[in-house]
């Protein structure tokens, strides 16, 4: 059976969400919310620059709520609570890369009350968090006993990052340091990387502290670096490092780090990625120990195509569609749904053989 999938919002995540909808052999695109005016009743194959789909994009939220579909993509900017609630009581399933990946049930109370009103599933996932920094950890600690830690790590090099506003004003480069670590950043990650860590720390079943420790580390320049915001000049912060960790008797039992670095010279830290360069690396410390790197999803600097960690942030959300429409209502975590795959590509035909 095909599943009906609207996708909410055409930014980075939503344009390879809606390729990776055409690619999947179980889903059909019936939809698309987007938040820009002049993307509003355009063909949605158009706006992904796929050529004509015959599904136009709207930016009225009361079209899709009334609209026939199983499942919404929803990806905008910034996560709107009321809009996810009203689309779960609407009948449709959610699956999200900006929240709810292992609300508490506080936290998630409101959301779980409007999916079971809707008989919808609402699921969060993702790369980092939501992926990386939780699941895979977890499945790979199934090959090891006695498990005394995790560590899920990032190592980005954001010079391929051409999102100049987030860069100064969100992520705080270019800033004095006493303004970035005084900036909002720190409290967008925390929700969704404290929550990676409770999952690990919950499956896991270490008896840890539940105050998960968040600290972060700054390097500045130490000579003018370019980047995708202008210049960055000496003394102004390069490089940004958070560590999100579980404590066992005040040891790290769990830790999640992200190294968001631009470019690895002209540093104070002298901080680098080490010889292994831009990575997403886990470790499991029992018996035995190990550690997986996993590269190929950072674009290398100068180079072509997407940013592959949002195609595959995309790619995350798409491939969970089917189990989480058939999942009971509520919010489902990695925890509840079944193994999720990628599908295979269509065969090729014709000429393309
Ligand atoms: N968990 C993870 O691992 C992970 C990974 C990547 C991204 N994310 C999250 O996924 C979300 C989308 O990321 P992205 O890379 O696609 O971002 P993006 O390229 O900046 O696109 C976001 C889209 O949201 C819409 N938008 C813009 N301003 C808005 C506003 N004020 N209110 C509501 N929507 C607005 C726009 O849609 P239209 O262009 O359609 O108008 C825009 O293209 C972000 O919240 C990001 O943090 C999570």
């Amino acid at each position: 059976m095909t599943l009906r999938v609207v996708q909410w919002a055409t930014g980075g995540v939503g344009v390879a969400a809606v390729k990776a909808v055409l690619e999947h052999p179980d889903l059909e695109l019936v939809g698309c919310w987007v938040h820009s005016p002049e993307k509003a009743g355009r063909d949605v194959g158009e706006i992904v620059g796929v050529g004509p789909l015959g599904v136009t994009a709207t930016d009225s939220i009361d079209e899709i709520l009334a609209s026939e579909a199983d499942a919404v993509i929803y990806a905008p900017l910034m996560a709107n609570p009321d809009e996810v609630a009203a689309l779960l009581r609407s009948g449709k399933n959610v699956v999200t890369p900006v929240g709810w990946l292992y609300p508490s049930a506080r936290s998630g109370a409101t959301m779980r009350e409007a999916a079971i009103a809707g008989n919808a599933t609402l699921h969060g996932t993702g790369i980092a968090p939501g992926g990386i920094s939780e699941k895979f950890p977890l499945m790979l600690s199934a090959m090891s006993t006695g498990v005394t830690f995790l560590r899920a790590e990032e190592f980005s090099d954001l010079r391929t990052y051409e999102a100049p506003d987030v860069l100064r004003h969100v992520m705080g480069f270019g800033d004095t340091p006493d303004k970035a670590l005084t900036g909002p950043m720190q409290k967008l990650l925390d929700t969704g990387f404290i929550q990676a860590v409770r999952m690990c720390v919950d499956q896991l079943g270490f008896a840890a502290d539940p105050k998960i420790r968040a600290t972060q580390e700054i390097a500045v320049a130490t000579a003018p670096i370019a980047s995708p915001m202008g210049t960055i000049e000496p003394g102004q912060v390069a490089g940004r490092r958070f560590h999100w960790e579980a404590l066992v008797d005040g040891e790290p039992a769990v830790r999640v780090t992200v190294n968001w670095l631009m470019g690895e010279e002209n540093l104070d830290p002298a901080w680098t990625f080490g010889p292994e360069g831009q990575r997403y690396e886990m470790e499991v410390r029992g018996n035995p120990d190990f550690t997986v790197s996993v590269k190929g999803f950072q674009s290398e600097v100068g180079g072509e195509g997407p940013e592959y960690g949002v195609v595959g942030t995309a790619a995350h959300c798409v491939n969970s569609v089917p189990a989480v429409c058939a999942a009971p209502p509520g919010i489902a975590t990695y925890l509840d749904l079944p193994l999720i795959s990628g599908k295979a590509a269509a065969p090729k035909t014709g000429t393309d053989r």
